[in-house]
């Protein structure tokens, strides 16, 4: 399937179906804002729930935190965001339309020019800059615009704080969630007798102007994160962070792979180069996806030093150190930083799992979402809708497995017939489909189909409840 198609593909089935739609969809969308529907907002709780299991609740070393989006703005002066969380902007002097320049250069790279002598930005004549062909995301319809120099433009939204909108009353939405855990550190410290090396996480929304948005969900003006901020004694040598860095990297690969079931394949690793590096890193690796418009940035793994406790210690006049138990000394702890975006996530887990299978004549759609993940555990449908005693039987196994907990969602369907209902099922990723037939009436078994291998079984009712949850909780 041609990478194009497979984005519009999933697109399509993400409005359709009720994972995504456009923001504010019957007043013509607002650029770029999505809405997670019924089935999404259940796969994107599905996620921060199983990331907040497995990185939070199950480890001894890492507590929690939710902090408000909009924090004292002298949090992002003293974090550098005020002064450098910027993009280069260019603009067109004819239609005043507004590029990421090193996005916009990006596709030059990818259509008109040689790809493989593309200078960098930095390195290319004035008389390019100024001079620029195509636009950014539709190599179709080459424009030409004649553009102005790069200049920064920075990220932060801006809002008041109050009825009066002066500057003492300026405030920003938070471009990142780390900054909470920075500002946090003592608190939680204080409250948890935490030692180090100890982590504290956040998930939630996050806002960035962007310059560019695009590509449906994965770059957004508004969304979420998932992030640790995992703090670590004062290295002697590199060795020391190195240590913990590798420790993070391989947590984030096993997020990938186990939990979410993306291939190694479609998963690159990217050291970044010092020159690219954020203002506060010393060392950045992105893990990159292989999403069908490019391998682009999915998560991110930073060394940032002692950067923040230091500099949020040095604005706000605060004590924000750690004193070791058995020698009484204070320092300031340095920071491993994972970082995780939901809403890519969500992308990747659709781009991985979309599948077409086709059946002689038929074609089937369907998700092979992990169990874990996916909006419904379980369907269960009565095999004829006109059947009051196959009806009453199947609603009283629907209502029973949707007592359970971890089955929760069961979906109900008696619509169509029941080969309808799988492909139904199958498109959203319901792993298991429950059909009440004759036969159940009879000997007290239902039919259980799998979605990915359409194989039927019989089960028992009385065990049904430990078969699923055997095959969906492993
Ligand atoms: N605290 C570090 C930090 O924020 P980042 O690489 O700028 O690092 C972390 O962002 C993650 O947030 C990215 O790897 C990506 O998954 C997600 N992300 C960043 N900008 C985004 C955007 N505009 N839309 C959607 N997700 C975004």
């Amino acid at each position: 399937m041609a990478e194009q198609e497979l984005m519009e593909k999933i697109v399509s089935l993400c409005k359709r179906r009720g994972f995504v739609f456009p923001g504010s969809d019957i007043y013509g969308g607002l650029s770029n804002s999505w809405d997670y529907g019924p089935l999404g907002v259940e796969l994107k709780n599905n996620i921060k729930q199983l990331w907040w299991k497995r990185f939070v609740q199950s480890r001894e070393d890492v507590v929690g935190l939710d902090a408000a989006l909009i924090m004292n703005p002298k949090v992002w002066e003293a974090s550098g965001h005020v002064a450098t969380f910027s993009d280069p902007l260019v603009e067109c002097k004819k239609c005043h339309q507004r590029f990421r320049a090193d996005h916009h250069l990006e596709a030059i790279h990818k259509w008109v020019i040689s790809p493989n002598e593309f200078p960098k930005e930095k390195d290319l004549p004035e008389d390019i800059k100024g001079l620029l062909i195509c636009s950014v995301s539709d190599p179709v319809h080459l424009r030409q615009h004649d553009l102005g120099p790069a200049k920064q433009f920075n990220l932060m939204f801006k809002t008041f704080i109050g009825p009066s909108e002066d500057q003492t009353s300026v405030a920003y939405f938070r471009p990142e969630t780390a900054q909470a855990m920075f500002v946090q550190f003592k608190n939680v410290l204080d409250t948890t007798r935490r030692k180090l090396p100890f982590g504290i996480a956040q998930q939630g929304k996050a806002f960035r102007n962007e310059i560019t948005p695009g590509n449906f969900i994965f770059r957004t003006r508004e969304f979420e994160q998932m992030e640790i901020e995992y703090f670590i004694p004062v290295p002697t040598v590199d060795a020391d962070w190195n240590e913990y860095f590798e420790l993070w990297r391989q947590d984030i690969l096993s997020w990938i792979t186990r939990d979410l079931g993306l291939s190694m394949e479609h998963i690159h690793e990217l050291e970044v180069p010092r020159e690219d590096l954020a203002h506060y890193s010393k060392r950045t690796m992105d893990f990159e996806y292989h999403f069908p418009f490019g391998v682009k940035e999915l998560y991110g793994l930073a060394y940032r030093t002692d950067f923040d406790l230091k500099n949020h210690e040095r604005a706000s006049g605060q004590e924000l150190k750690y004193t070791d138990p058995e020698t009484g000394e204070k320092t300031v702890p340095h920071v491993i930083e994972p970082t995780w975006g939901v809403d890519r996530t969500f992308l990747a887990v659709l781009c991985e799992h979309y599948k077409e299978q086709i059946d002689g004549e038929n074609k089937r759609v369907y998700l092979s979402l992990p169990p874990k993940l996916a909006p419904y555990k379980c369907a269960v449908f009565p095999l004829l809708k006109n059947k009051p005693e196959l009806v009453a039987k199947a609603k009283e196994i629907y209502s029973q497995l949707a007592s359970h907990d971890s089955l929760l969602p069961v979906a109900w369907d008696d619509r169509g017939n029941v080969g309808k209902r799988y492909y139904s099922q199958d498109e959203i990723g319901t792993p298991f489909c429950i059909t009440v037939d004759f036969d159940t009436l009879e000997n007290d078994t239902v039919t259980v189909r799998d979605r990915d291998t359409a194989e039927q079984v019989r089960v028992n009712l009385d065990e049904l409840v430990n078969y699923l949850n055997e095959k969906i909780n492993g």
